[in-house]
């Protein structure tokens, strides 16, 4: 299963709840991403740029893609060609949209420094959020809402799983 979705959707928070519950290993790409180029994603991009870290996140989402673990996905992995096309390949593995409306998911981002795309005016992180939902809907079998708390969202996925 692999999750999709905005900075601040809840992605790591909801596959750590599923992983519980399924007894699964989870897998968050963004901690894939460090291991591989040998620094934090904030120096990635300050260091190398968005492209380069685009090509290491896609190395991470290749390589977890071998194991069957939950994957949580950085919420930029969509705007890479080469990623989305992987992602749209999949065969018989759910993937699932989790969205919030823009607002509660900007106040989430804004509580952590980590995100280099996230910590820029609000209007910014709107045109992103925007351009991505196409993409979002388009590669997801379902999309479901983080409106609500962890234990709902995880229980409503495992009722999609099937
Ligand atoms: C990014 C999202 C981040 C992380 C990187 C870029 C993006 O992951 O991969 O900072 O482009 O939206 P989260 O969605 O887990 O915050």
């Amino acid at each position: 299963m692999i999750l999709i979705g905005f900075m601040g959707c809840g992605k790591t928070t909801i596959a750590n709840e599923l992983g519980r519950k399924l007894n699964k290993e989870v897998i968050d790409l963004d901690a894939v991403i460090p291991a591989i180029a040998g620094r934090t994603i904030p120096e990635i991009f300050a260091d190398e740029g968005e492209a380069a870290f685009r090509e290491y996140e896609y190395r991470a989402l290749k390589e977890t893609l071998q194991k069957d673990v939950i994957i949580a996905t950085g919420g930029g992995v969509v705007t890479y060609d080469k990623s989305y096309d992987e992602l749209k390949g999949l065969s018989g593995r759910p993937v699932f949209f989790l969205n919030a409306p823009f607002e509660d998911l900007y106040k989430r981002i804004q509580q952590d420094e980590n995100r280099p795309l996230g910590n820029q005016d609000s209007e910014k992180v709107r045109e992103l959020y925007n351009s991505r939902l196409d993409k979002y809907t388009s590669l997801a079998s379902r999309e479901v809402s983080t409106l609500q708390t962890v234990e709902k969202t995880a229980a409503e996925i495992i009722v999609y799983m099937d």
